[in-house]
């Protein structure tokens, strides 16, 4: 395991923002930290990157204890915690310049970096003419400076459009790729669900399920994609004897399915020739949606 939490537990006042989590990120894995707003993402990621300390329990990188090792645990770990915050009447590459300086990292990496996170030609630009998705990548790209070998991103995509989301999702492809364990947190089971081998979902704070990506598609019942089609028996019967499809249930005309995402489109067309209308494929996207749905039902997950 490249960062384990153990017993990891934050209060504020009397209130438990992180409660007895236990985490395990394997080296090399996409992980993704799944939870509603307010469920304890950022608390845990300020934990794992001691700008605050547990009141209980501790972070372990790379064998290191967190809190008894500093700065030292946190060799090799670039972070971009929350949104990231550049001054905007200058250039990006000014900004990456002034944060090198501030973390006595090498400018060698400047050009690298810019390069890696697609802003070579705009590097020279002020930021206040960037657009969102260019920002967050800036801070990546400032995350990246240090040569990290594991990167924490706090909800990276949170704020852009589904262009500059599928741009950071491509590039954290990119970078797990070559070799960098990400451990990147959203609010959105979709986005997660696209790039992650690894999930944990939290919720007030505690743990849901943690484990692979493939396994909790399979057991989960919050990774649902909805279809809606004109015949919701024939396509209960038709998705239901495909191997990637790990369950399938129909009510009032839509079918909820439990799937490999990549076969959605194989999946409509299927359906289609098989003379089943579809009139809409609504992946689930919304955490806080479903755990409204648990809260009144009163079903645990
Ligand atoms: N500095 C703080 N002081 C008091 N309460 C806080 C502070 N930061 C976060 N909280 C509370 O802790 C809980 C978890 O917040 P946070 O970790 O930011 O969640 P998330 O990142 O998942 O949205 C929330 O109830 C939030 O209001
Ligand atoms: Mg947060």
């Amino acid at each position: 395991m490249i960062l384990e939490a153990k017993n990891l537990t934050k209060f504020y006042g009397l209130r438990k923002a992180v409660d007895g989590l236990h985490l395990e990120i394997p080296q090399g894995s996409v992980y993704g930290f799944l939870g509603p707003n307010g469920s304890g993402k950022s608390t845990t990621i300020r934990m794992m990157t001691a700008l605050i300390s547990p009141d209980e329990g501790e972070v372990v990188i790379k064998g290191k204890s967190v809190n008894q090792f500093g700065n030292e645990a946190l060799n090799g770990v670039g972070a971009l915690i929350e949104r990231a915050d550049f001054h905007k009447h200058l250039s990006g590459r000014t900004n990456l310049e002034m944060l090198a300086r501030m973390d006595g990292t090498n400018f060698d990496r400047i050009d690298y970096v810019l390069e890696r996170t697609g802003l070579s030609q705009r590097g020279d630009d002020k930021v206040k003419t960037y657009s969102q998705g260019m920002k967050q990548r800036l801070g990546i790209a400032q995350a990246l400076l240090s040569n990290p070998e594991l990167l924490i991103l706090d909800e990276p995509t949170n704020g852009l459009d589904p262009s500059g989301m599928k741009e950071v999702r491509d590039l954290i492809g990119e970078l797990s790729a070559e070799g960098i364990t990400i451990f990147v947190s959203s609010h959105l089971l979709d986005e997660v669900q696209k790039i992650c081998t690894h999930a944990a979902i939290i919720h007030l704070g505690r743990l849901i399920t943690s484990g692979e990506m493939d396994t909790l598609l399979k057991d989960s019942e919050l990774f649902v994609t909805e279809i809606r089609v004109s015949d919701a028996a024939k396509t209960t019967e038709l998705l239901s004897s495909l191997d990637w499809v790990f369950h399938c249930e129909s009510s009032n005309g839509s079918v909820k399915v439990n799937m490999d995402k990549a076969r959605i489109s194989y999946a409509v067309k299927l359906l289609v020739e098989s003379g089943v209308e579809v009139s809409a494929v609504i992946p689930r996207t919304s955490l806080e949606e479903v755990f409204l749905s648990k809260i009144g039902s009163g079903s645990p997950i």
